[in-house]
């Protein structure tokens, strides 16, 4: 008998006992059937990978809807806490509150506890249908920037007396024109915040194997916000990984190869980047980007492999680390057993990979590769799908777990 016991960091390193104890937040509308199809999958998966040697022990937790009608409150103090305290914590979807003291639940969330990174792997599983041609092409690790940028929040109404303000000092002191009456929000970008993004994507390539890291940014036009963006994860690839790292630019005189065992470092305009993903999907893997741009290129590229519905997520800082859905509650489908839950299963998997079960994790993989494969799918992929079999959420985890190894 396994007892639950607290993952801790040392030296930066995670430190996972066999029983971690971790914290989840079902989440409103289909989070009551996608997390119980989740939690299943994820038990059968470690149980199957490692015996009765690893357990994770579950640990309620409330945000949302159900924190509300507990509390009063969208996200209780003790629910930031517990994701402090227990380090590693999965989620459902949110809903936002509509007048409520909250602007989003999930952004509150990332920037509350410093996730910093918002990572979104982006691939196909055979069979999923998708526009493209070629979609399984598509192979992409996106490390969006999670604290600063236009998403930040920091902006004043038009015709506010703050935005009036502001306007006046911009026009008077800093000698710029601003029409009379606009809205103003600020851009606010960082070295310390876009070094430890570039700084933690360049690791997880080292780590994994992964070959090149683009980042992404929009500079030409934005010089001293986006600009300073690609300049400084440029100066994290040369001076902290320059043993690991090899220039896009230096490739002329190596004759256009990149030496055995060094990762590509390149970088693209954002516009480009979305016809890149499109038409040379193969030459790119680890994608860095300011948040704005990041929240584009996401959904753009979790499209091109067939939605939202598959596309997993994870908030990561230096100290906690929140798993998520990257859709939203789905209210109309919500208690019906009906909405696909591969795109929380898939974070499951994210959340699986950090703790380093990776074995658990590839059990989770497979099933889903298999099942998709014989066509046994929720509503959403099913009536795309010629000659397929329309399971609800829980067949489908059952059929996850009857197909993994
Ligand atoms: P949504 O993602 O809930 O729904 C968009 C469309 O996708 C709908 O047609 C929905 O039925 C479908 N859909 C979403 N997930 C699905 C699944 N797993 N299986 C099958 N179909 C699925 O986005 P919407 O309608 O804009 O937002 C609804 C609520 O969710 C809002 O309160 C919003 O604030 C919240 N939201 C929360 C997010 C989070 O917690 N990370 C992210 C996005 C939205």
């Amino acid at each position: 008998m396994l007892n639950g016991e607290k993952i801790t960091i040392e030296n930066g390193k995670l430190k996972v006992p066999n029983a971690p104890i971790l914290p989840f937040i079902e989440g409103d509308g289909i989070g009551v059937d996608i997390w119980p199809a989740t939690r299943l999958v994820m038990e059968k998966a470690v149980e199957k990978a490692y015996g009765s040697g690893r357990k994770i022990i579950w640990k309620e937790i409330f945000a949302g809807e159900k924190a509300y009608k507990m509390t009063g409150n969208w996200l209780p103090g003790e629910t930031l806490q517990a994701i402090r305290e227990y380090v590693v914590a999965i989620k459902g979807p949110l809903t936002t509150p509509i007048g409520g003291g909250i602007r989003s639940i999930n952004v509150a969330l990332r920037q509350l506890l410093d996730l910093y990174a918002c990572i979104r792997p982006v691939r196909y599983f055979g069979g999923v249908p998708s526009p493209l041609k070629e979609p399984q092409k598509l192979n992409v690790v996106i490390f969006r920037e999670n604290t600063e940028d236009v998403y930040a929040g920091i902006e004043w109404a038009s015709y506010t007396p703050e935005a009036e303000k502001v306007r006046n000092f911009l026009v008077n002191e800093m000698k710029v024109t601003i029409r009379e009456g606009s809205a103003i929000g600020i851009k606010p970008m960082s070295p310390f915040a876009s070094k430890r993004l570039a700084r933690m994507a360049l690791n997880y390539a080292k780590k994994t194997g992964r070959k090149t890291v683009t980042f992404m940014h929009k500079g030409n036009i934005m010089k001293f916000t986006e600009g300073a963006f690609r300049q400084w994860c440029y100066e994290v690839a040369e001076n902290e990984f320059g043993d690991a790292t090899f220039m896009e630019s230096q490739l002329k005189e190596h004759g256009g190869k990149v030496p055995e065992g060094k990762i590509l470092v390149n970088d693209r305009i954002a516009d480009a980047m979305f016809q890149m993903v499109l038409l040379r999907p193969e030459e790119y893997s680890v994608i860095v980007t300011p948040n704005l741009d990041g929240d584009f290129l996401s959904d753009a590229c979790a499209a091109q492999v067939g939605g939202l519905g598959m596309a997993p997520g994870a908030n990561i800082g230096d100290t906690a680390a929140c798993f998520e859905a990257t859709h939203g509650t789905a209210p109309t489908h919500a208690g019906k057993d009906k909405a696909n839950p591969t795109s929380l299963i898939l974070s499951g998997v994210m959340m699986l990979e950090h703790l380093g079960w990776t074995e658990a994790a590839y059990l989770v993989i497979n099933g889903i590769e298999r099942t998709i494969a014989q066509k046994t799918v929720t509503y959403d992929l099913e009536r795309q799908m010629s000659g397929a079999t329309l399971l609800k959420s829980s067949e489908y985890a059952d059929r996850i777990v009857a197909n993994m190894g």
